[in-house]
């Protein structure tokens, strides 16, 4: 059984097919329950494997453990979390940021990962197996102009890697963390706020696709028992950092 969180979109959602399109039973949770169980109803009829879905926000910690206490017999199947909810928002300076787009980021990539792993690892751990595989990003390696905070949380994931792996040493357990640079999912929209300022951001250049991502998490999960993959940093091949990107101009420019 696998968790995934923030499966209504983008990479979540593409490792939620992935997986399922291998025969693995899956939880779906994130906030928009509409869009996981129209996922959930077409990966069920598609691959016959079970399919559970939950509202959730991962930044309420009461939320988040009392959906595992109330299903105990469904989370104790877990294997595998996908600990991959999360969010930018806004693109400014420190000196004029919004402190409530700190709150949310910070709450949801760093204390939200953390309750979710709190949870469900103490289910893990009485059965000696499971896999942590835990959404970073290159901005968590190198950070970018107004990258700032949501840079800080993804360093805070990478931190948190290391730690995990340190403190589960001799549970079984392994502990991955997935690094992308740009991938085209609704992202840059939840960052922005605006559809068309979120397409600009991958004009002239070819983005990694939400599927790519999915890619290397399903390669991560499926390799034997006594062999766990550290870190995975994946770029675009037109990106060689966060902030150094190869675009074309336009067919129209002069
Ligand atoms: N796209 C990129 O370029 C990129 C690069 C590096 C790393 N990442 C990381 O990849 C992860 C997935 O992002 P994405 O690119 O797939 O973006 P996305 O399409 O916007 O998906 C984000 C997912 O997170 C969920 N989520 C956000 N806040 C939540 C909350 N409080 N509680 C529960 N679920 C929440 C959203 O679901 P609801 O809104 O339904 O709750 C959605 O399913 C994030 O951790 C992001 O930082 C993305």
């Amino acid at each position: 059984m696998i968790l995934i969180t923030g499966a209504s979109s983008g990479i979540g959602e593409a490792c939620a097919r992935q997986f399922a399109a291998r025969g693995r039973d899956l939880i779906l949770v994130a906030r928009r329950l509409d869009r996981l169980e129209s996922l959930a109803r077409e990966l069920r009829d598609q691959h016959s494997v079970q399919v559970h879905c939950f509202e959730l926000n991962v930044t309420d910690f009461k939320a988040v453990s009392e959906l595992v206490a109330s299903q105990p017999s469904l989370f104790t199947r877990v294997d595998t979390l996908i600990n991959n909810a999360g969010l930018g928002k806004g693109l400014d300076p420190i000196q004029s940021g919004n402190p409530e787009d700190w709150d949310v980021m910070i709450d949801t990539n760093i204390k939200g990962l953390l309750y979710v792993t709190r949870v469900i690892l103490p289910l893990m751990i009485q059965k000696k197996r499971g896999h942590l595989i835990l959404m970073g990003s290159v901005a968590g390696r190198w950070t970018y102009p107004r990258g700032n905070v949501y840079s800080a949380t993804k360093y805070a994931v990478k931190g948190l890697t290391e730690s995990l792996r340190l403190d589960l040493l001799g549970t079984g357990i392994r502990v991955t963390e997935i690094a992308p640079g740009m991938v085209e999912t609704g992202f840059s929209e939840v960052r922005l706020g605006d559809a068309e300022k979120a397409k600009a951001v991958y004009a002239g250049m070819t983005p990694l696709t939400a599927n790519d991502i999915a890619d290397a998490v399903v390669w991560a999960e499926g390799r034997p028992q006594h062999v766990n993959i550290q870190e995975i940093v994946i770029y675009p091949t037109d990106q060689a950092s966060p902030s150094v990107v190869q675009r074309k101009a336009p067919k129209d420019a002069p």
